[in-house]
């Protein structure tokens, strides 16, 4: 019997189960209340993809999985943290954020901001936000501020706008922006069971590293799980501060996502380098395009160049990865998120200009 008639007949939905969005989901572990005004556009959920190609080029029975968080509403990981962030500041009573962003955020920000009915200021690096983040946040009704000058120096300004004027920041020095992400490592978790051995992620602001070992210890801390995984951070080599131990004044990536060089969470991440037994290490743009290339052509994975510095980042490391590890490399962010990359930067044979017949067409396809 087909499929559809039989659950047709069984009496129930065959495509969808509704998700509430990650406060709802794990409200328990979340600092909001009944009177808490939630603002969700349903994220979180993200799934936890089997890497094929990429366990393979590792070999020794060792499991990869992709925690694909550009499946989420505004294409990235921010919408767990604003989530969480606008419904705090609303529930604060305020009508109007602000963050500073390399556009990710600022997507986020405004979306979420925006549905709660409140405004959204948001301070970019000119000329160097991908275009789908440009897109998403103009789009979304953000008063948009590209300043001449880097991301680091818009976050000092975006903070000191929010200490003089009634403004709330939402920035990942707002504590509920990384109660929110904790929920990434509370969703890895549940899909696997236990904690994977290594947590591979891009590291920029070190909000999002800060805020998966927070999740992971607050899940062994309540026995969901029993181990806690080796955090592995990868930074582009040209905007890598925790790699070098110090500010960089000029950060340069074409991973234009994580091109921070004075990371506001510093401090936390070195804690987090320091409890997990893990380490920070840079990739260069040049490892971060091929480990981009191979999982849009062999794992059928967009994601933007900075997320394919965590893949990068394990293949560079992977003589280190024991036998039969499982390890969950973080997909931060939505490949269409930066078309202009994609577009530079493949293997494709793009056939352009044919004349409209079908022998000409037949004729490049080789027959
Ligand atoms: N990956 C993507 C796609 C990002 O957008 C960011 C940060 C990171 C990784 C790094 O995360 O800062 O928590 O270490 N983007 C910020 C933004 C800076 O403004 O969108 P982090």
């Amino acid at each position: 019997m087909p499929l559809l008639r039989s659950l047709r007949r069984l009496g129930s939905r065959p495509t969808h189960q509704d998700w509430p969005g990650l406060i709802e989901a794990y409200r328990r572990w979340l600092p909001v209340s009944a009177s808490t005004p939630v603002v969700t556009l349903h994220e979180g959920a993200t799934p936890l993809i089997p890497a094929k190609a990429v366990s393979e080029r590792i070999g020794r029975g060792v499991k990869v999985f992709l925690k694909y968080d550009g499946l989420n509403p505004t294409g990235s990981f921010k919408d767990r943290g604003m989530t969480m962030a606008i419904s705090k500041a609303k529930e604060a009573g305020s009508e109007a954020v602000i963050c500073a962003s390399t556009g990710n955020t600022s997507a986020a920000a405004a979306a979420y901001a925006r549905r709660g009915g409140m405004r959204a200021f948001v301070l970019i690096p000119d000329g160097y936000v991908a275009q789908g983040k440009l897109a998403q946040a103009l789009l979304y009704g953000a008063e948009v501020i590209a300043i001449q000058g880097n991301f680091d120096r818009a976050l000092a300004i975006v903070q000191e706008v929010a200490n003089k004027y009634p403004i709330t920041l939402v920035n990942s020095v707002n504590p509920y922006r990384l109660q929110g992400q904790k929920t990434a490592a509370f969703e890895v978790v549940d899909a696997l069971g236990e904690s994977p051995d290594w947590l591979c992620i891009p590291v920029g602001n070190a909000g999002n590293i800060s805020a998966y070992w927070m999740g992971f210890n607050e899940y062994k801390a309540a026995g969901h799980c029993r181990n806690l995984p080796r955090m592995m951070g990868f930074q582009a080599a040209g905007s890598a501060p925790l790699v070098l131990g110090h500010t960089v004044e000029q950060p340069d990536t074409i991973a234009t996502a994580i091109r921070i060089g004075n990371p506001v969470n510093r401090d936390n991440a070195l804690r987090v380098r320091s409890e997990s037994n893990g380490d920070f290490m840079a990739v260069t743009d040049a490892e971060i395009i091929a480990a981009y290339k191979l999982l849009g052509s062999e794992e059928g994975v967009f994601c933007e160049p900075a997320s394919a510095a965590s893949v990068a980042g394990l293949l560079k490391r992977s003589h280190e990865v024991p036998d039969r590890a499982t390890v969950v490399c973080v997909l931060t962010g939505n490949g269409l998120k930066d078309p202009g990359t994609a577009i530079e930067h493949n293997d494709a044979r793009f056939h352009t200009g044919l004349a409209a017949e079908t022998d000409s067409v037949a004729r490049v396809m080789g027959f």
